[in-house]
């Protein structure tokens, strides 16, 4: 393990860009932690909430974020990307490209908690085969098993948050989706300072070889 280049997929460290982090302290603390913990690549994936924000100024604000951190002198490498809520019509919606993670054709996507109804299937379905992306759903921990099961079969792949990994890790569904290469992407999911990375190191070593193989897919995707 210890040659293991650990990603985080899924983390809210961009300065005042959501509630996950108030300002660059915040962020410098976060990013501490992440280096601590062993993280040399951090996928910084804000709030998008189509609702609420509008694509071109979410972008200059998590440009203005990224040049912050750019004047750290010690930092993990920083991927832009964001975590982008569903909404009806949101295969149609403009300038959806610059959402994706880094320069790849990704999207993470956040779902509703709630079952999922058919038209949200056939949003992705759009996202995937109208779009060309590739949608990568975020913390499918969080959602119906059986949802999950029909979009991987979609073509979706999966992030797992860090905080479903208990240290004796025997999640059924959670080891077939593993075992089967849909999870592409191990999160923090860290919102402040107050879990920091302590569930993220503890899913690295619950998730033994797994952890290895999770993180080549999460390298393949980024590259
Ligand atoms: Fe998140």
């Amino acid at each position: 393990m210890s040659n293991v280049q650990l990603i985080d997929f899924h983390a809210h460290v961009l300065p005042g860009m959501d509630h996950g982090c108030k300002n660059i302290t915040e962020c410098k603390k976060q990013l501490s932690l992440a280096m601590s913990a062993g993280v040399s690549t951090v996928v910084a994936t804000p709030h998008f909430y189509p609702h609420q924000h509008n694509v071109a100024s979410f972008i200059s604000r998590r440009t203005e974020a990224l040049d912050q951190i750019s004047r750290l002198s010690q930092r993990p490498n920083i991927i832009p990307a964001a975590e982008v809520l569903y909404c009806k019509g949101l295969s149609d919606m403009p300038m959806l490209d610059s959402l994706t993670i880094g320069n790849t054709d990704c999207i993470l996507l956040e779902m509703p908690f709630s079952r999922w109804k058919g038209e949200y299937f056939e949003e992705i379905d759009r996202l995937i085969n109208l779009r060309g992306y590739k949608v990568i759903l975020a913390h499918v921990d969080r959602y119906s098993s059986p949802d999950i099961e029909t979009a991987l079969n979609m073509g979706c792949l999966g992030q797992l948050n860090a905080s479903a990994v208990k240290p004796i890790f025997n999640k059924i569904a959670y080891l077939h989706w593993i075992d089967r290469g849909k999870i592409v992407g191990l999160g923090s999911d860290i919102h402040g300072t107050y879990y920091g990375y302590k569930e993220y190191s503890r899913a690295v070593k619950a998730l033994k070889s797994r952890t290895h193989g999770i993180m080549l897919n999460s390298r393949n995707v980024l590259l």
